[in-house]
């Protein structure tokens, strides 16, 4: 029998994860509606995703989700099975200088698209947070039961209160906390799961998309990269006294290919009724602490090329170790992190070499 695909709505899809989770979506046999107001980026990563996937008709509509009727008529113009929510602002530093910007855009759009969710029979709501929530902590790794810290910025804060916010919205209208029997389709009108993302970093083997930033990179690997090619003088290690073996911050890189496959599978947890509770929360991560000057010597090491970095004071708010316990996504998604880091990074360079046009 010939059925209907499902329909996966990516808000925010033209953006640097965004953008991976499309391809591997597509890849999976669902169809993909991308919806950006391109506030971050430009359409490069889509129109490579469009190359990656042979598919030129996949549905790409500008627009902002913090205006509610469009968000309402896009639910209108397509049968949404389960939305992918990435559209909100990024940049730590600029959140704490600007909270206003980010709460208004990171909360709005996403009562948006639930409201819009809600009100065209109910949906499937990936939301995409972070391991930011955690906060610092010396009980490593996290697991998912780890409690919350309070956040030190309003980044932070937007992905705890928009956590919060799917398990109200999940609760009002679903089964939140009850047991949910498998296959059971019936629940209710919106169910969620929020991945807690660690550090993505990498591209697409194609090389064809990859993390494009805005001016002076905030991440680590886009600022190597840059530096590798000449855009950057010198990268900066922030801290090497911290109480860790090699005196640098301890971190989990998770390839953004990985984690692209974490929400495919999410999400097909989601449409198949396979949910234990109407909300669910795992974290995406290789359960791997690295160093930033492991990561940096690695990335020398791989490419074959020698970086210019000098070690800098600490940078205000990072915290001195996290990683994550991948347990959980490893037994209920059946997934996980497979690229090795060589790999990672070897792709995260040949991706800054295809914008060179090298
Ligand atoms: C930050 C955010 C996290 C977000 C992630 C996205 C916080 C506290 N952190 O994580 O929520 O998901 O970005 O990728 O909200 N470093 C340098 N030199 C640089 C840049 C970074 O030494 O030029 C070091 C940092 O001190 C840190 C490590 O590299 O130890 C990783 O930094 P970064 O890539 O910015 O990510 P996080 O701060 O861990």
């Amino acid at each position: 029998m010939n059925q209907t695909k499902k329909r996966v709505l990516v808000s925010g899809g033209a953006g640097y994860i965004g953008s991976h989770v499309t391809v591997e979506l597509i890849e999976a046999g669902y169809d993909v509606v991308v919806a950006d107001n391109l506030s971050n980026c430009d359409m490069t990563c889509f129109e490579g995703v469009k190359k990656i996937t042979g598919r030129d008709d996949i549905p790409f509509e500008k627009m902002d989700c913090c205006d509610a009727p469009l968000v309402e008529a896009l639910f209108s113009k397509y049968r949404i099975d389960a939305v992918i929510h990435f559209a909100a602002f990024k940049a730590v530093g600029e959140s704490v200088a600007e909270p206003i910007k980010y709460y208004k855009n990171n909360l709005i759009s996403f009562l948006n698209i639930l409201d819009a969710a809600k009100n065209h029979g109910g949906c499937n709501v990936l939301f995409s947070s972070s391991a930011t929530v955690y906060g610092e902590t010396d009980k490593l790794p996290v697991t998912e039961e780890s409690p919350r810290q309070p956040a030190m910025c309003s980044y932070g804060a937007t992905k705890q209160i928009c956590e919060d916010i799917l398990v109200d919205v999940v609760r009002a209208t679903s089964a939140y906390g009850d047991e949910i029997k498998a296959g059971a389709s019936e629940l209710g009108p919106v169910k969620g799961i929020a991945l807690r993302y660690f550090n993505p970093i990498g591209a697409h083997p194609s090389a064809l998309i990859g993390e494009l930033p805005r001016g002076v990179p905030n991440n680590l690997v886009p600022y190597i990269t840059q530096t590798a090619i000449g855009k950057r003088e010198c990268l900066s290690i922030f801290g090497n006294d911290y109480p860790t073996p090699d005196g640098t911050c301890l971190r989990d890189y998770i390839d953004v290919v990985d984690l692209a496959k974490a929400h495919v599978a999410a999400v097909a947890r989601m449409l198949d009724g396979k949910m234990k509770k109407g909300y669910e929360i795992f974290n995406v991560g290789t359960g791997k602490p690295v160093s930033v000057l492991e990561l940096v010597t690695k990335f020398e090491k791989v490419n074959n090329l020698k970086l210019n970095y000098k070690f800098a004071p600490r940078r205000a708010g990072d915290i001195t170790a996290i990683w994550a316990d991948t347990s959980l996504a490893n037994k209920e998604l059946g997934w996980k992190a497979e690229r090795s880091l060589e790999d990672t990074l070897k792709s995260a360079w040949q991706w800054e070499c295809h914008l060179a046009g090298k």
